[in-house]
């Protein structure tokens, strides 16, 4: 990606459905043999990978539109390496197919190179459900009929709960998972498989799903926080004036409260928000945590941001022990950061400059390309690829508000 920078951004950007949600959604048109129907899906890589996924077990998946229609019965409950090591999501199919078939094969996954990300909690949960669960060369095989029982995740994992609710949904005892994740995306899950026929209710620490006979259902995902998060600093970095429709600020929390404290107008409408922003920006300290903590997958762009900011700055990579990838390309651009062991320690700077940098995972991608629009001169992204997996039409969104910023595809063109 080529951007020019240098100039405030300014106008409306519509958000698109969350990948996160979409992934597990797919995911759980396993559980039944009747039609799942999937609206405002985002057109995208990681989307496109997921309903490989669920083809090569034996579905049939078609869009239309922003709608993806799943239907057909599972044939198979072997998962083939080459869509999972793609992907970390896909790893989801092990438990609805396993609670379902009483027998899962699936490769251990794949997905961006942020830290170690085993699975151990998604195997320890199952084999608290009965499941006998052996790894060899790389593939994980798991057997046996599952039962109720009590799950505490030692972390609130986002899959691995994930990977109980789907799990849960079909067996007839309840299964509840204490300090599950709760994020919206763990939320929007829920309702999916609850309009299937599963009864979850969430309480002060725990998950509860008693799950029964599923059937076909439609739903909609919700919209994706982090695109939406992603465009908002997008305005910001640049000190211009954008709007986010679609946006649901409650999912938003910890990033527009830091916002705020850095010095940037908001305001929130019930599905919108709007940001205003002039240098120079507050520095601030940062910290990511589980929902509804400030996420993980902000903290590159937010890096970005604060690296323009007025003085210094620290945020806490709390969540993946290694998501730095961004912070050496974002030096090359004329950033002052450091990295002491979980923390980055920035101190602001008045400019960045456009530099050949290279997008070593989604939001890192994101993270560059936020640099690049408010950077002056010309920044050259490789690792394009990285960004079609988590953003839809991203070039097409950015030109919406008025920034130079193009694909060159490796014919030239
Ligand atoms: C999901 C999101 C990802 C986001 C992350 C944290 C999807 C498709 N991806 O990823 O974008 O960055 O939540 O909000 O929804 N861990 C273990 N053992 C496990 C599972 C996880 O130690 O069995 C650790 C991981 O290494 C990591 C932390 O827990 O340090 C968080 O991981 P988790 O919440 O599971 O993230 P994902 O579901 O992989």
């Amino acid at each position: 990606m080529v951007i020019r920078g240098g100039r405030p951004l300014s106008g409306r950007v519509e958000v698109s459905g969350a990948k996160n949600a979409a992934l597990p959604a797919i995911v759980a048109s396993l559980l039944v043999d009747e039609p799942v129907v999937i609206e405002n899906a985002p057109k995208l890589r990681d989307v496109e990978t997921q309903l490989a996924l669920v083809e090569a077990l034996g579905k049939t998946a078609r869009w239309e539109g922003n709608t993806i229609l799943i239907r057909g019965e599972v044939s198979s409950v072997e998962a083939p390496g080459e869509v999972v090591s793609r992907m970390r999501a896909s790893f989801l199919c092990l438990g609805p197919l396993l609670a379902r078939f009483g027998e899962a094969h699936v490769p251990l996954p794949g997905g961006c190179v942020i830290g170690a990300r085993p699975v151990d909690l998604h195997l320890e949960g199952l084999r608290r459900l009965g499941a006998e669960v052996e790894v060899r060369e790389g593939v994980v095989h798991a057997r046996g009929k599952l039962h109720g029982g009590e799950v505490w995740l030692r972390y609130p994992s986002v899959g691995a709960t994930e990977q109980l609710l789907l799990a849960g949904a079909v067996i007839r005892e309840p299964v509840e998972v204490v300090n599950p994740a709760r994020e919206p995306e763990v939320v929007d899950l829920a309702r999916l498989l609850s309009a299937m026929g599963a009864e979850i209710s969430f309480s002060e620490d725990r998950i509860t799903i008693q799950g029964g006979k599923l059937k076909g259902t439609g739903h909609a995902v919700i919209p994706d926080r982090i695109e939406a998060g992603t465009y908002l600093l997008a305005g910001a970095i640049t000190g211009g004036e954008v709007e986010v429709v679609g946006a649901r600020p409650e999912h938003l929390t910890a990033l527009l409260a830091k916002l705020e404290e850095c010095g940037v107008e908001l305001a929130a409408g019930q599905r919108t928000v709007r940001l205003k922003a002039r240098a120079p920006w507050s520095g601030v300290e940062v910290e990511t945590s589980p929902y509804p903590g400030f996420p993980t997958d902000l903290q590159p762009q937010f890096t970005s941001f604060l690296a323009l900011a007025r003085g210094r700055s620290v945020i806490w990579e709390r969540v993946f022990e290694s998501r730095f990838g961004h912070v050496g390309e974002l030096l090359r651009m004329g950033a002052r950061i450091t990295l002491q062991g979980q923390a980055i320690l920035i101190e602001g700077v008045e400019g960045l400059r456009g530099a050949e940098v290279v997008a070593t995972d989604i939001r890192a991608g994101a993270a560059l390309v936020l640099a690049g629009l408010a950077a002056h001169g010309e920044t050259r992204i490789e690792g394009v690829d990285h960004l079609r997996r988590g953003y839809e039409n991203m070039e097409g969104k950015l030109a919406q508000l008025g920034a130079k910023a193009w694909v060159e595809e490796l014919n030239g063109t």
